[in-house]
This record gives structure tokens, C-alpha cells and sequence, in this order.
């Protein structure tokens, strides 16, 4: 059990000065998620990954965006069975697609996946790795307004170019001209200097910090949708650097700070969810106890480039103050979490900011064991964006599948022992600079 998590009974406070400018989005008419699908997440280390020493080089390549996006899409209306022609609408979530694969405009490229998508509404929409969260609340808005049936899809392909150079790409999430030099690895350094801050604040170490990642791997041993599927990681490889888990930064500041082990993966995937409302449920003719309800959202932005405390995730921290307040619910309430662990520490700093932990508590957390699949609050069934992997404009929408996945039974070695009944996301954008976090419960 998770004494920490139990002793949290107030709404949280959040730091953020922004925190009196808005309210909570309120929803008109009740929203179901009816289902979707995933492609596997791959890239370096996983076996299906086409690389210089894969048996198949040569005479096989890697899927492109478009058959990742589309495979998606299939694969949600086969698995749902929705006929393409009730969709009415749809949010594709991409971050850097003209980057890495020299294509923008995806939301014409998704409605080439069925020919009666044709004609349909589709929309690509950004906001850097919570462009995904961005796509799923684009579908809730529009349902709100009146429409009954929404796609909403997420891909991206990262593989297209080195590690170092797709850093470059990736830091476009960064202000570019006030945060692009602190290292060739813009994001990594920048959660390094997170992670040098909150363990000098709190005294945590990098055995504190390297139980977050331990945890990913096993989850996603066990997953087999997961990039690390077959990378098994111990307490002593993930806790200091070595020739296999380098500390690779050049910041002569940041580097300790940071070893490849603590990192998301650079991945290749899409995901795909079908939302409806009550109406759009009667016309697909599916009953609501097959469906996951959307209790709320709230979606949350700060200033790029100016972080108050590096110790805390203030913007996701007012999400979820926001997202409390809409529903009701509490951090106790929150049976199974998929959070953004764009870095180790950035899970303990969710833990925080979403209240399962105090101001620098999540470490023990971690430590003791609630955020496992069996613990008080499992965190990240599938192994996380570190090991299930990070295709940066799927995240968003993978992570509110996850949870459909466990509510209704359908995580096989990796399930929960007892289905959730409610659940939370929490996806982030750039440093903690855009936030979407959902709550969600099995009906
Ligand atoms: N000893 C010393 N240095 C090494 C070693 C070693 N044994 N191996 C590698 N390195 C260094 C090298 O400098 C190398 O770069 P170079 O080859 O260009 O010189 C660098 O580490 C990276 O090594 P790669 O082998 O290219 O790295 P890999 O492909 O395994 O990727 C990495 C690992 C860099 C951690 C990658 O997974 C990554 O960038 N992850 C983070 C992705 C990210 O930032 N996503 C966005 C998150 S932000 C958000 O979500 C809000």
C-alpha cells in the first residue's frame, strides 16, 4: 500500500500563477470511448526493426508514416467494427512529420486509409509530444458540439535519421533560440537539469530515480506491442553508467545526470481510438457497458523556455488540479495511471504533480513498490514511453488505450489483477509546457 498517496485528502495547490484564469472544461453530453487499436511500437532493439544487421536489410524496409497512420486506422474500425462510413469526423496527432519524413498535411493523408473516409473532416493538430492528448480532446470538443462519432489517431516515425540529428528535430519543442544549445540533445539535457535540481533538493539518488525504469522494462517484457519487449534491464545496469549505458550528454553540467537507460525511446507507431456519444452509440449500436466513459479533461499550456522550479511540473500540476476539480475525483480515487515518463525522473515529478505523491515523496513511491502492475497505484502497465516506447504524436492516444486495455481485460500477461475501474492520463508536451490529462471510468 502507498501511505504517501492515502495521506494526500485536499485538492492539490498548484504553484503555476495561472491557476485562477480559467475553468474546467465542462462536458454537455456524456463521451465513450468504444475501443481503437495500436500498431507495435519498434526501432532500435526491437526484433522487427529493419537495421544494417536485421536478416531481412535489404530486402525490407521499416513502415513509412503513412502505412503506421493507416495501419492504425484500419486496425481501430476492424477492431471496434465500425464501418469507416460512421466516422464523422477525425484529429490526427503528429509532431514532426515534415522532419523526419518530408510529409505534413495528415489529416488528408489519414482519410487515405478507407476509401469512405473520403470527404470526412480530418485535421492534424500539434503540440509537440502531447500532440496525441491534443487529437483525443479535439474528438471530445467536437463531440461536445454535436457531433457523434470521432477518430481520433496518432503516429510518428523517428527512425528515419540518426539519434543525434533527430534530437535536432525534437528540440523544435524547446524555445529554439533560448533553449536549442544546452547540448546536441536539447530535451535530454533538459530533464537532466531536472534531475541534477530534485536530487539536490530532496536527496534522491540514482537508484531512486533508476526503480522507475526497472519497473518499464518489466512491464513491457511482458507487452508484446513494446519497442523493449526484449531488453531486459536490472536495479545495478539502470543505476549508474557504464560502456553499455552511457552517460551521453557533452554538458559538462547535466552530464552525470542522464545515462541512455533513463530515456524514452526514439520509436516508430501509431494508435487510433473511436469516441462516441450516447447518440453515436445507439447508431453504431453498441451498449455503453462495452465502452470506457470520459469523466473530464483539462488541457493546460505555460510560456516556452520559462520554467519556475525544475523540481516541479507546474503546468501538468494545474491540469490536474483542473481535471479534480471538473469530476470530483481525487488522487485517492485513481486506480491505474499511464503518465508521461519522457525521462525516469519526469515519472517520479508526475507522481507529484498529479498528486499519488508529495513534493518529493515520488521516489519512495516508486521504492515501494504501489506503481507496479500489483501495487496501490499502478503506473505505466505497458512499460511507459521508456520501454513501451515514445512515437512522440501516438503517445497521447496510446496511453488512454492502455487504459480501456486494463478496464476491460485486455492487457494478457501484463493485465491488472482486479480490471480499474477508474483511470488518469497525463500527457505532456515539450518541457512541461502543454499538458492534457483525462480521466476515465469502466461503465
Ligand atoms: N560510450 C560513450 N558514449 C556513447 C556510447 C558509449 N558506449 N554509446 C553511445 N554514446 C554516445 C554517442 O555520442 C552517441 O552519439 P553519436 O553516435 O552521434 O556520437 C550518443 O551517445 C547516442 O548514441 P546512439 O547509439 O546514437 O543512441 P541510441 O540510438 O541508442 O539512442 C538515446 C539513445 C540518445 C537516449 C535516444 O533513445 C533518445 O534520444 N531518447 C530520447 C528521445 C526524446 O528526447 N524524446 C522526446 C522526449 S521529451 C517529451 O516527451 C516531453
Amino acid at each position: 500500500c502507498a501511505p504517501h498517496r492515502k495521506a494526500i485528502t485536499g485538492l492539490l495547490t498548484p504553484r503555476n500563477s495561472a491557476t485562477q484564469r480559467r475553468r474546467p472544461m465542462k462536458f454537455r453530453r456524456k463521451i465513450y470511448m468504444v475501443g481503437g487499436a495500436l500498431t507495435p511500437f519498434i526501432g532500435k532493439m526491437h526484433p522487427d526493426f529493419i537495421w544494417k544487421k536485421h536478416p531481412d536489410f535489404g530486402t525490407r524496409e521499416n513502415p513509412t508514416l503513412e502505412e503506421t497512420l493507416s495501419a492504425a486506422i484500419q486496425k481501430a474500425l476492424a477492431d471496434t467494427n465500425v464501418d469507416a462510413d460512421a466516422i464523422e469526423k477525425g484529429f490526427i496527432g503528429n509532431f514532426a512529420g515534415e522532419l523526419f519524413s518530408n510529409q505534413g498535411h495528415l489529416g488528408a493523408m489519414a482519410v487515405r486509409a478507407d476509401e469512405k473516409l473520403n470527404g470526412k473532416p480530418f485535421t492534424r493538430v500539434e503540440g509537440a509530444c502531447a500532440s496525441g492528448g491534443l487529437a483525443a480532446i479535439g474528438a471530445i470538443d467536437a463531440l461536445n458540439a454535436g457531433y457523434d462519432v470521432v477518430m481520433a489517431a496518432g503516429a510518428e516515425v523517428q527512425t528515419t535519421v540518426s539519434a543525434r540529428e533527430g534530437a535536432g528535430f525534437l528540440a523544435r519543442a524547446s524555445h529554439w533560440e533560448e533553449e536549442r544549445e544546452i547540448d546536441d540533445f536539447t530535451f535530454p539535457a533538459m530533464f537532466a537539469r531536472r534531475a541534477k535540481f530534485y536530487k539536490e533538493k530532496f536527496g534522491v539518488t540514482d537508484e531512486d530515480i533508476a526503480h522507475v525504469t526497472v519497473k518499464a522494462y518489466a512491464n513491457a517484457n511482458k507487452n508484446p506491442l513494446a519497442h523493449m519487449r526484449e531488453v531486459t534491464m536490472t536495479l545495478e545496469n539502470a543505476s549508474a553508467a557504464s560502456d553499455r549505458n552511457p552517460a551521453f550528454l557533452r554538458n559538462p553540467e547535466l552530464k552525470e545526470h542522464l545515462k541512455v537507460s533513463d530515456c524514452s525511446q526514439v520509436s516508430n507507431g501509431g494508435a487510433a481510438v473511436i469516441l462516441a456519444s450516447e447518440d453515436g452509440l445507439k447508431k453504431l449500436g453498441i451498449d455503453p457497458s462495452d465502452c470506457v466513459e470520459i469523466l473530464g479533461y483539462a488541457h493546460t499550456t505555460s510560456p516556452l523556455g520559462r520554467v519556475n522550479d525544475y523540481t516541479v511540473l507546474d503546468n501538468t500540476e494545474l491540469a490536474a488540479k483542473q481535471l479534480y476539480e471538473e469530476t470530483g475525483l481525487r488522487p485517492s480515487d485513481i486506480d491505474v495511471a499511464e503518465v508521461h515518463d519522457c525521462f525516469a525522473v519526469t515519472e517520479l515529478l508526475m507522481y507529484e504533480a498529479l498528486g499519488f505523491a508529495e513534493p518529493g515523496k515520488g521516489a519512495e513511491l516508486a521504492r515501494s513498490g504501489a506503481t507496479a502492475i500489483d501495487g496501490d497505484i499502478p503506473v505505466n502497465t505497458g512499460g511507459g514511453l521508456i520501454a513501451y516506447g515514445h512515437p512522440v504524436g501516438a503517445t497521447g492516444v496510446k496511453q488512454l488505450l492502455e487504459i480501456y486495455r486494463q478496464m476491460k481485460g485486455q492487457c494478457g500477461d501484463y493485465q491488472m489483477p482486479n480490471a480499474p475501474t477508474v483511470g488518469l492520463t497525463a500527457n505532456m508536451g515539450g518541457d512541461d509546457r502543454t499538458t492534457v490529462v483525462m480521466a476515465l471510468k469502466n461503465v
